[in-house]
């Protein structure tokens, strides 16, 4: 048995042992059955593709404790199919959506003690993981894959949790190509953005905001969320091939459109930053981190948007939180109660 923490409000976003994973290995061209491990390790071949060849994909999800005391998964079905859409795209087998179900309210109760409890801040990070463990050489797609799902308990992803964070502008990386892999959640886009991460971080900044790679004129996304601008009562965010479709962003949208607000998802120039009264990122983990300033040091360029979480962005990240916890009605049908 592992420990269960103590003071749950003062988790950090970081990986925390807990006492199960769930498992299923396709092989022979088959998904077999969903297994359980209280290993947090796994065994691969020196020469898997996972390895070598980067077919690694992965999901990131949440479970919240409500007041009621009740587990609630929040859109679980939307990350089954973009990790399918993932899947698709590096050539791994999709994992059907009964094995992905199963795997997942197995893994949740099975760790149900590790659920932060109503009220600390924290909740369930859920990662599902699908790798080639199959042997090759050469460049090709494995013939064996391994489906994982792990939990950790999770505090806020930046330690200061709903604050303004600064946003560097990046101009001298491109995190992923117009007509690359920037869509799928595969681990080499995370590779590729770990020296400007770096670097920025290592100049006072909390996250890179990285640019379309072909024109270089376009916002394309914010470290590991989405980002979105506020100008007036319009939420605009930008529509591109090489950003993740995130779900979080997807539900912001329909709660500003239920706000009353105007949803606008299209290229967003760079020169528009200077129009928006708010910014911030967006996504499972950063939830909505609100931005203070964007630095575009080649542009001699500082955006400014306050020290405090401008109105709106408050009032999506509430309602987006109401809803995960069970304080608000679900009327979207996005939340699964176990
Ligand atoms: N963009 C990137 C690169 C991410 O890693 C994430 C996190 O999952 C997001 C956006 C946000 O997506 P979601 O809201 O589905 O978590
Ligand atoms: C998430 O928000 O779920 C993510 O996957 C971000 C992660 C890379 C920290």
């Amino acid at each position: 048995m592992k420990t269960i923490p103590e003071e749950w409000s003062r988790l950090s976003f970081a990986y925390y042992p807990t006492d199960y994973n769930v498992r299923c290995y396709y092989r022979d061209g088959k998904w077999g059955a969903v297994e359980t491990s209280s290993s947090e390790h796994i065994v691969m071949h020196i020469s898997a593709t996972a390895l070598h060849y980067g077919q690694e994909i992965f999901e990131g999800l949440k479970a919240f404790r409500g007041k009621d005391g009740r587990v609630r998964i929040f859109r679980w079905k939307e990350n089954h199919e973009r990790m399918n859409f993932s899947a698709r795209g590096i050539l791994v087998p999709e994992v059907p959506e009964a094995i992905f179900e199963e795997a997942l309210r197995r893994v949740i109760e099975l760790n149900a003690d590790y659920v932060p409890p109503y009220g600390t801040g924290a909740s369930l990070y859920i990662r599902p993981l699908l790798i080639g463990t199959g042997a090759r050489l050469g460049v090709a797609p494995a013939d064996e894959f391994l489906f994982v799902i792990f939990v950790s308990p999770v505090g806020p992803y930046f330690p200061t949790g709903f604050k303004c964070v600064d946003v560097k502008l990046v101009r001298d990386v491109d995190r992923a190509a117009t007509l690359g892999t920037g869509r799928y959640k595969i681990g080499g886009n995370y590779a590729a953005s770990l020296v400007s991460g770096a670097q920025a971080y290592s100049e006072g900044f909390k996250m890179a905001l990285y640019l379309d790679a072909k024109e270089k004129k376009y916002i394309d996304e914010c470290g590991p969320a989405n980002f979105f601008g506020i100008r007036e009562n319009t939420y605009v965010t930008p529509d591109s091939e090489s950003i993740l479709r995130s779900i979080t962003n997807m539900s912001l949208r329909a709660l500003a459109e239920d706000m009353g607000m105007t949803v606008e998802r299209r290229k967003v120039p760079v020169e528009e930053l200077s129009t928006f009264s708010e910014t911030g990122a967006c996504g499972t983990a950063a939830v909505i981190t609100p931005i203070k300033s964007i630095h575009d040091k080649e542009m001699n360029a500082i955006y400014r948007y306050g020290d405090e979480p401008g109105e709106k962005s408050v009032t999506l990240y509430r309602r987006l939180q109401a809803v995960q916890l069970g304080d608000a009605e679900d009327k979207f049908g996005w939340v699964t109660v176990l």
